[in-house]
């Protein structure tokens, strides 16, 4: 009894949580704007997913590894099957075959109904030229899968506010969501590479560039995901000097007069940085470009307490997305079962959420990670006095029992 009463305290305690992700259910989204699987739009009744397993590099194998039991599990309990099949990106992929990204891992990936990527890269591979670089393995499978829209949820777990390297007063109640283009801008523009000037000068140089469907279709994608949560959209830019920037805000601008329910912002990115660490709760929803989201998304993660603990979806207008962790390859703590698994686990569950439709599951896993930090377990990026300080193999443990301990959502 006394379980089963601390337990309901705890699912009280998780629907904040569940609250927060509400915009995040494939049930209210358009289809045209975020897709369901087409395993899971087509048939309902379809059950079983296959799903690419990309562990990559580091601490990548240890936390997907976790990821994966946990999404068995918590499919297993709401009648979902999975078929999973694990294949080489990034540095792994480099020392196997030769390229960061093999052409079956990009085929593999394609036909199945998600993907569930840990991180890649170190410094094993930090000499290589680029093109055989881990870091363009992660950009070719962003582009070959066509995931334009990068969503990263940045929440302070309750739980958490004390991790944060900012005051409680700042970070309580933070709950922000990133929305950056994915595959276009400054990573992928050209010209690029490296050349001289007019005085012989050795220069280095990249393209900031974006077609106005580029614009289009991302800005359409936060106005809903703005509409789905508290309706206020701040779109990041550098319009005082750029003009891929002013091009960026004119369309954002055109974009706005479909969505008259979604208050919209404007803000240069400078005065934004600053911003999320003097008032993040001025945010809702941030859309931008592919190199601000990269710095900005990182930097509200540090709002949260840890980079450990936030998880993203990318998805495109069709095919599978691609879920993974905020967070690089860490080789500095690679292998010494220090690793949180938490970011992993939660892009699991925004697997199951946006790629799958699957929402129960969902929130069985994101519960399952609130009732484990609930518990008092931290790994050591979270830790503080008076939590239990336990390695990535026991916190993927504690939310497993989590998982299996949940009174199941139907109920
Ligand atoms: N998506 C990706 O795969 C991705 C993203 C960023 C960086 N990288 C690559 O990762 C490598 C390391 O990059 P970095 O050090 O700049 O970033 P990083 O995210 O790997 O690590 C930054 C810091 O955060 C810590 N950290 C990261 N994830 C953690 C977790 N789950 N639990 C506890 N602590 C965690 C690390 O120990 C490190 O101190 C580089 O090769 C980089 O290119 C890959």
């Amino acid at each position: 009894m006394a379980a089963s009463s601390s337990l309901q305290l705890n699912v009280r305690a998780l629907r904040p949580l569940s609250e927060t992700y509400r915009f995040l259910s494939t049930r209210s989204f358009r289809p045209s704007v975020v897709r369901c699987s087409a395993a899971a739009a087509s048939s309902p009744s379809k059950r079983s997913y296959s799903i690419t397993l990309l562990p990559g590099d580091g601490i990548g194998p240890e936390v997907t590894a976790i990821a994966k039991n946990v999404l068995v599990l918590a499919g297993s309990l709401e009648g979902i099957k999975f078929d999973f099949r694990e294949m080489l990106l990034g540095g792994a992929a480099l020392d196997e075959t030769g390229v960061p990204l093999p052409d079956e891992t990009l085929a593999v990936a394609k036909q199945s109904d998600a993907i569930l990527l840990g991180a890649i890269g170190g410094y094993k591979w930090d000499k290589f030229e680029k093109h055989l670089k881990p870091e363009t393995g992660l950009l070719q499978i962003r582009e070959g899968l066509k995931v334009f829209a990068n969503l990263r949820p940045a929440i302070v777990f309750p739980q958490l506010v004390d991790a944060s390297a900012l005051k409680r007063e700042i970070v309580e109640g933070v709950d922000l969501m990133v929305v950056r283009e994915l595959t276009g801008g400054i990573y992928f523009g050209k010209p690029r590479g490296f050349g001289s000037d007019e005085n012989g000068e050795e220069t280095g140089f990249n393209t900031e560039i974006y077609a106005a469907y580029e614009v289009d279709r991302i800005a359409r994608f936060a106005f809903e995901i703005a509409r789905k949560r508290r309706g206020k959209l701040c779109s990041v830019d550098k319009a005082n000097v750029l003009e891929a920037s002013m091009f960026w805000r004119k369309r954002v601008q055109t974009m706005a007069l479909e969505y008259p329910d979604v208050e919209l912002s404007h803000m240069y990115v400078d005065n934004a940085s600053m911003q999320l660490v003097r008032y993040p709760k001025q945010f809702d929803t941030i859309l931008t470009n592919n190199i601000f989201g990269d710095i900005l998304s990182d930097e509200a993660s540090m709002i949260t307490g840890s980079i450990g603990m936030l998880p993203s979806a990318s998805l495109g207008d069709s095919g599978p997305g691609l879920f993974e962790p905020i967070h690089g390859s860490a080789p500095d703590i690679a292998g010494q079962d220090k690793a949180n698994p938490c970011a992993t686990v939660l892009s699991a569950a925004m697997l199951l959420k946006y790629g799958l439709g699957e929402d129960d599951a969902a929130e069985r896993i994101e519960n399952a990670v609130l009732d484990t930090l609930n518990r008092g377990f931290r790994t050591a990026d979270i830790h503080s006095d008076g939590t239990k300080l336990v390695g990535c193999k026991q916190m993927g443990e504690e939310i497993m029992k989590s998982v299996e301990s949940q009174v199941p959502a139907a109920v």
